[in-house]
């Protein structure tokens, strides 16, 4: 093997074993308008593994960032014509090469630490694939790579934490002056509570207290783990049923990110309880209305679209999410409804995005809310609803007491 052939071998070696460090390319044999080195670099750019190429010109740097099979290819090509040298760094050696009349090649064993991934001109990115909690969770591996087959999850947390950075933005006022508390309904494995935990401490630089409620003894197990090994203070996960974990007034944010079925009204209502000033939910497996859809379409202009179970389901989870949305704003919040990317539950990707608005709504605005929740009920011949049954049911509890004028 000729010495610039076995030079681009370890450097194709280095890089798919992940070893790679850096390397420059110099002896520039161009005129002064040419680059007068090369310099390389891994970065992540978005979680994917890039490299940083920073041209070095006489008097300024350009710097671009290419994927590396396309660098491979571009250094293969420069050596031995723009460029006569090569130095390249990896964890476990260095390898120089000299292309003169007398092509060489030395090879030096030496102990590099792995490169810093940072990217150098990204401000601060809002998921850091080199985050502990993501290595931890199996997301990424040691050096920062979303690893296979987890790329879907990583552009869901991506996503998930654009749509919170936006509803946090827009939530009006700047908090109460504690720690930011936030809660997630039916967290699972904790991916996003980890991410949302992360978010507002490093980028929105909040002093956090948070708690994920899984009803999994086994994946709270796992959770406080992980959130003890990667030093995130405040952070803790419970072994609770939603219905019955009792959220302190007064908290900033509460998600349910496909928490099934009716679990999605038990966590809207307690959002809706404590005063949440947001409210993030991606419902999942609507079950409570489609028996009442069905019901109702018996007769009507709606029989020959719901007499197909597909186009009924989707109904069904349209009217269910419309009446939640419907409901918030009667509490008091603005809601969009935006899409969650979400590769698994490719039909169950919508978000409702809630805020609280600063003011009570006027009594004209609950009464027009009231007629608009009716008249969809009855469209669908719906008799009822879980979010809106827990919030009669406070309503009832509310009544006596504001009657009397008696003080609690
Ligand atoms: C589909 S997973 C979603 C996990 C996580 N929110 C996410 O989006 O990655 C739903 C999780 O909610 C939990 N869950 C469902 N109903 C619940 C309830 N009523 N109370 C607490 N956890 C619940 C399940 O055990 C499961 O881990």
């Amino acid at each position: 093997m000729n010495p610039l052939t076995e030079w681009l071998a370890l450097l194709q070696k280095s890089v798919e074993a992940g070893l790679f460090v850096k390397m420059t390319l110099g002896h520039p044999t161009g005129g002064p308008d040419a680059p007068r080195k090369l310099l390389f670099k891994p970065v992540t750019i978005k979680g994917r593994l890039c490299c940083s190429v920073v041209s070095r010109y006489e008097r300024r740097d350009v710097t671009k960032n290419y994927d590396f099979p396309e660098v491979l290819r571009d250094v293969a090509q420069k050596l031995g014509g723009e460029f006569l040298s090569a130095h390249l760094v990896t964890q476990t050696e260095e390898a120089q090469l000299e292309l003169g009349r007398k092509p060489r090649l030395k090879v030096i064993p030496q102990t590099h630490a792995p490169a810093a991934l940072e990217h150098d001109r990204a401000p601060i990115r809002w998921v850091d694939a080199n985050a502990a909690y993501l290595k931890a969770l199996e997301v990424t591996d040691a050096r920062g790579r979303v690893r296979e087959r987890m790329g879907d999850k990583f552009r869901q947390i991506e996503r998930f934490v654009d749509l919170l950075a936006s509803a946090y933005k827009e939530s009006a006022g700047a908090g109460h002056g504690g720690p930011f508390t936030f809660c997630d309904m039916g967290c699972g494995k904790g991916y996003l509570t980890f991410a949302a935990y992360d978010y507002f401490r490093r980028v929105e630089k909040l002093a956090v207290e948070a708690t994920g409620v899984e009803t999994r003894p086994d994946l709270v197990g796992l959770c406080n783990r992980v959130a003890g090994e990667c030093g995130m203070e405040g952070l803790r996960f419970v072994a609770s049923n939603i219905a019955e974990y009792a959220v302190a007034p007064g908290l900033d944010c509460l998600i349910a990110l496909h928490a099934c079925n009716t679990a999605t009204d038990d966590a809207l209502f307690a959002g809706i309880t404590a005063g949440a000033r947001i409210i993030l939910t991606a419902p999942c497996c609507h079950k409570e209305l489609r028996p009442q859809v069905d019901a109702a379409r018996q007769a009507g202009p709606l029989e020959d679209l719901l007499r197909h179970g597909l186009f009924a389901e989707r109904h069904a989870e349209m009217a269910t999410d419309a009446l939640r949305a419907l409901l918030l704003e009667r509490e008091g919040y603005r809601v969009r409804v935006g899409e969650f990317v979400s590769l698994e539950h490719t039909a169950k990707n919508v978000m409702l995005i809630a805020t609280r608005r600063e003011t009570p709504l006027a009594p004209a605005a609950v009464a027009d809310l009231d007629r608009r929740i009716a008249r969809l009920k009855a469209f669908y011949g719906i008799e009822h609803q879980f979010l809106e049954t827990l919030l009669l049911g406070r309503r009832e509890l509310e009544r006596p007491a504001a009657a009397s004028g008696a003080v609690p």
